[in-house]
């Protein structure tokens, strides 16, 4: 929820001014901190905030001053820090103490800082757990958020990250510390509460109320600023009253005296507001605030009752001020600790029948429930490496390791607690010992270490059963390489060249596939002294069964052979190993591996050709359960090397949806990569739009049926991959049909997964005539260019044309998408739907649905029209809703 000062607001500031001179120089203020974001210098503004520099409380961004000013702001606003508009997350890490509850507020004035004027949207987090978006419609309107959390950590972060616009940015970020136990929920390890209202009732002016009148500094809004669907619908006979009496508050962290000083009564009986909620419907925190500060009679009396429309149960107590505050001039604080609140909150109160008076309201507050995101569960270990590197910029970037957004230099699974599995830090100029904390990361995959001045001795990654890449080299360690190495079951990769490691290469790192470098190192030697320990050993391995006795026929052999060769570097491949723990987290299958001479089996030696794609040549085969297979051999260059092949072979062993061409494994041997999948009995959709007239599908319910499952399909990569894949190449001869003939989408297989669902650059992929223009001429990959090659395939499959034609458009066209777009922009909507189509279902259906008008003709009525033939076709230049997707 993002409230939003009004520019008079700020107005306080300067009337403060003269009250000012009274205030002690520069008092202290226990408690809080005021970042002035961006700004150099520490002062204080005119309420006597001390604002101090954000530069020692994060890392990285850059500093502007604002372009554009509202002539109000003080010193505090007139700079904001802001960050690159990238996947990382930019966080501010304060100082706090443990279980205890603290007010976080961080403003956000744009002011054209950037000199672009394209107002930022971007999110906002405290730790792990999102917070809100920000969302600038306004230069010169500052968007505050504030929220009020406990504690639960020494340190509190607030992060910016996911810049969907602009860049993200911020003006102010403030921490007061509470010491009372007011905003005490009986929830607070799993919700923080976001301010959505604080209203000064009966205020005497605009400004709105803090420090110092407010010890901790909270805003009390001032009930007569107007804003938009904020405070409305004020009922008549609704008046302000004050007084200059004092008020009793019992504890300091009730509204401060000058807000219970006025109030607003209903002299008609009643008190009706409504307030809009941003980010609402959801749970709701909320208090009144009342004191009696009209002296009544003593046969007066004030009694009232809370209305909220559909919430009979509220207006259950009755609330006698003088009397549950046992006196006048006293505070009286009723609220609801867990309320389910609608976007629309209307609210009132009214007298009770034998009240003589109409109901009173001094101030109210509204919070949100915000749920707290688990955080990473190697958080507490993370945090504790980093600490060792306070000097370092890796180890600054604050928050959660995992979320909202990883640390630049972590990646994390995608559960809910996410977990750290792969660390790169190669080249950080890190000096002393490997931090301890590594070998504690249970879910580590991946890690990288080389090129940094690490020392000591290797420590016992023992509990790290998941590594499977290890990368030390260049370093300067010492020690011997502990023997447990070749016990972590996972183990692929293992560099440990140009150290000062010594020793014997422990025997259990020759006993599996384990790629070994240990050149450099000049006391290291391999443990069998009769071989030379300049050897180059790769041996390919066939089968499951033969594996010890050919692994070690094959060593023998090659060492021999390759006695010559200078390099410290053992390669053994040895058998099927289970992959797809880089994903262990996510995946609970993992891909089987063929070996080649199952593949050729399977083929007769890669007989009989199905199909060739931008990745290979596709053979018919027939496994020896009888399951008939697709099998795909990649060319040889589709690959840099072996890690890209497996870690795609992962991807796809955890992708599964019936609308998904099923992959059931993969070869790597002899230089040749193959990927298998089920065999689709009826090919391609692109042969039954225009092949053989027998293979024709003339059903036009048939030809919907496909386009839903393919676009189940497409939305599962979109949505339920994590990371969203992207298929980049959708074209109807890549939607393949089964026995039934219902559609799979195939060939996403090699897919690059999308960095967070958002932009990645890349070559650009995909077939002419279904690229999407805007991709491109952008390069920027997103989702929608695979919508754009989706909607030429609905196309197709309405027009039975294919998407690039130079018969079928008529003059001057050649691409089927000018080619609709100029019929339907013509109002002839008919002309595009392929003539060959099953008309008597085409006019069945549109009957039957008579009410509901069929997405083709939007008029049922003219749905049985015989299509038309038009090849008058324009072709309007490649602009417009049609060429380029609006975002
Ligand atoms: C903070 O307090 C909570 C609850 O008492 C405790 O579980 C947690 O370990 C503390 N954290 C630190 C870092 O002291
Ligand atoms: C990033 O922002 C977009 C648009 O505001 C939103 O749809 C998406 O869920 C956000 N991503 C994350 C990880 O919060
Ligand atoms: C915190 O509470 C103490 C009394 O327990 C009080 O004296 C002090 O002023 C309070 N701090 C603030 C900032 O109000
Ligand atoms: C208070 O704000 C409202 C608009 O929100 C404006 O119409 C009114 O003139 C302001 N009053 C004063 C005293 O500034
Ligand atoms: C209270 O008493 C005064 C006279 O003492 C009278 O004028 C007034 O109307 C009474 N008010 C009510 C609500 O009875
Ligand atoms: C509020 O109530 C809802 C439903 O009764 C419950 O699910 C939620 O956890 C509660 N929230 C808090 C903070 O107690
Ligand atoms: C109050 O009076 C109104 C009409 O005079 C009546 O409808 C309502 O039931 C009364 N309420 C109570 C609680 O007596
Ligand atoms: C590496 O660290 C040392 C101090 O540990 C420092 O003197 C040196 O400048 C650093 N080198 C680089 C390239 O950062
Ligand atoms: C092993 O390390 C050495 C030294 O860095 C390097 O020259 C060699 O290419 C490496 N071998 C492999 C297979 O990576």
């Amino acid at each position: 929820m993002a409230s939003a000062f009004t520019a008079a607001a700020f107005l306080l500031h300067f009337q403060l001014l003269l009250i000012l001179v009274l205030l002690p120089p520069s008092a202290a203020q226990p408690g809080f901190i005021s970042l002035d974001c961006g700004g150099a210098r520490d002062h204080t503004d005119a309420i006597g905030i001390q604002w101090t520099s954000d530069a020692t409380f994060v890392s990285g961004g850059q500093t502007a001053q604002l372009l554009v000013q509202n002539g109000l702001q003080s010193q505090q606003f007139a700079t904001v820090r802001y960050f690159p508009a990238d996947n990382r997350k930019y966080c501010y890490t304060m100082n706090v103490r443990n279980r205890t509850r603290y007010l976080v507020r961080a403003t956000f004035l744009y002011g054209n800082f950037d000199n672009s004027n394209v107002y930022p949207k971007f999110d906002i987090s405290l730790g792990a757990s999102p917070w809100s978006t920000i969302v600038v419609d306004d230069a010169t309107t500052p968007v505050v958020e504030e929220a009020i959390i406990l504690a639960a950590a020494p340190t509190l972060s607030v992060c910016l990250s996911n810049a969907s616009t602009g860049q993200p940015f911020i003006s102010t970020l403030e921490l007061r510390q509470f010491n009372g136990s007011l905003y005490y929920t009986t929830d607070e390890t799993r919700f923080f509460l976001a301010l959505s209202a604080r209203i000064n009732f009966g205020a005497e002016s605009n400004d709105s109320i803090r420090y110092p009148d407010d010890p901790f500094d909270r805003i009390w809004e001032s009930d007569s600023v107007r804003r938009a669907n904020y405070l409305v619908d004020v009922a008549p006979g609704t008046a302000r009253i004050s007084t200059t009496k004092p008020i009793f508050v019992s504890i300091n962290e009730e509204p401060p005296e000058k807000v219970m000083q006025t109030a607003v009564v209903g002299q008609d009986g009643y008190l009706n507001y409504r307030l809009d909620l941003e980010g609402f419907p959801a749970n709701a925190w909320g208090v009144s605030y009342f004191a009696e500060i009209e002296d009544l009679a003593p046969n007066e009396t004030r009694k009232f009752k809370l209305e909220v429309p559909g919430m009979p149960a509220l207006s259950k107590p009755t609330v006698d001020v003088e009397e549950n505050a046992q006196g006048k001039y006293r505070l009286y604080e009723p609220g609801y600790t867990n309320l389910s609140l609608p976007f629309v909150f209307s609210f009132g109160f009214r007298k009770t029948n034998d009240s003589s008076e109409g109901p009173i309201l001094n101030a109210l507050e509204i919070y949100k429930y915000v749920q707290i995101t688990m955080g990473s569960q190697d958080a507490s270990i993370m945090a504790s490496m980093v600490s060792r590197y306070s000097q370092a910029g890796w180890a600054q970037e604050g928050g959660d390791p995992c979320l909202p957004a990883s640390w630049s230099w972590v990646q994390c699974s995608s559960e809910d607690a996410p977990r750290v599995f792969s660390i790169t830090l190669s080249g950080k100029n890190i000096t002393g010992s490997i931090p301890v904390e590594l070998t504690k990361l249970s879910a580590l995959v991946e890690l990288r270490l080389d090129g940094n001045s690490f020392s000591g001795q290797i420590p016992d990654f023992s509990a790290c059963h998941n590594l499977q890449y290890i990368h030390l080299e260049n370093n300067q360690l010492t020690g011997e390489l502990p023997p447990s190495l070749g016990d972590l079951p996972n183990l692929k990769e293992l560099y440990v060249q140009n150290n000062k490691l010594s020793g014997q290469v422990p025997k259990s790192l020759f006993k599996r596939s384990i790629i070994l470098n240990f050149s450099g190192n000049s006391d290291l030697h391999i443990v069998n002294k009769g071989i030379s320990h300049t050897i180059l050993i790769i041996c390919v391995v066939i089968g499951a069964i033969v594996l010890l006795g050919a692994a070690f026929g094959c060593y023998f052999f090659t060492c021999r052979r390759k006695k010559k060769s200078h390099e410290d570097t053992v390669v053994i491949a040895a058998p099927a190993k289970k992959l797809g723990s880089y994903f262990s987290e996510v995946a609970t299958e993992s891909a089987h591996r063929f070996s080649l001479s199952e593949i050729e089996d399977a083929t007769a030696k890669f007989e009989r050709r199905i199909g060739s794609g931008g990745f290979g040549i596709v053979y018919y085969g027939k496994l020896a359960d009888g399951r008939e297979i697709a099998v795909k051999l990649l060319t040889n260059d589709s690959y840099q090397g072996i890690r890209e092949f497996l870690n795609e072979v992962t991807l796809l062993s955890r992708i599964h949806h019936r609308h998904l061409v099923t992959f059931l494994g993969y070869s790597q041997q002899d230089g040749k990569n193959i990927l298998v999948y089920e065999f689709m009995h009826n090919g391609t959709l692109k042969e039954h739009l225009r092949g053989a007239s027998e293979e024709k599908i003339t059903s036009w319910l048939k030809r919907l049926e496909i386009a839903e499952d393919a676009a189940k399909g497409i939305e599962y990569l979109h949505t339920g991959c994590s990371p969203t894949i992207i298929h980049r190449d959708l074209k109807s001869s890549n939607i393949l049909l089964d026995k039934n003939m219902r559609a799979k989408v195939a060939d996403f297989g090699l897919s690059k997964p999308a960095v967070d669902g958002s932009h990645v650059s890349s070559i650009v992929r995909g077939t002419v005539g279904y690229l999407d223009p805007e991709y491109y001429i952008s390069q920027q990959l997103t989702e929608k260019s695979d919508i754009y090659s989706f909607g030429v395939i609905l196309l197709e499959l309405i027009s039975g044309h294919e998407p690039i034609s130079n018969d079928n458009f008529g003059l001057n066209c050649r691409n089927i998408v000018a080619w609709a777009r100029s019929h339907i922009e013509g109002g002839n909507i008919h002309a595009i739907i392929d003539q060959s189509l099953d008309r008597g279902l085409l006019s069945q259906r549109c009957s039957r649905r008579s009410r509901t008008p069929s997405p083709l003709s939007g008029d049922p009525r003219r749905c049985s029209a015989p299509p038309q033939s038009n090849s008058s076709c324009s072709c309007p230049a490649a602009t417009g809703p049609w060429a380029i997707p609006r975002r």
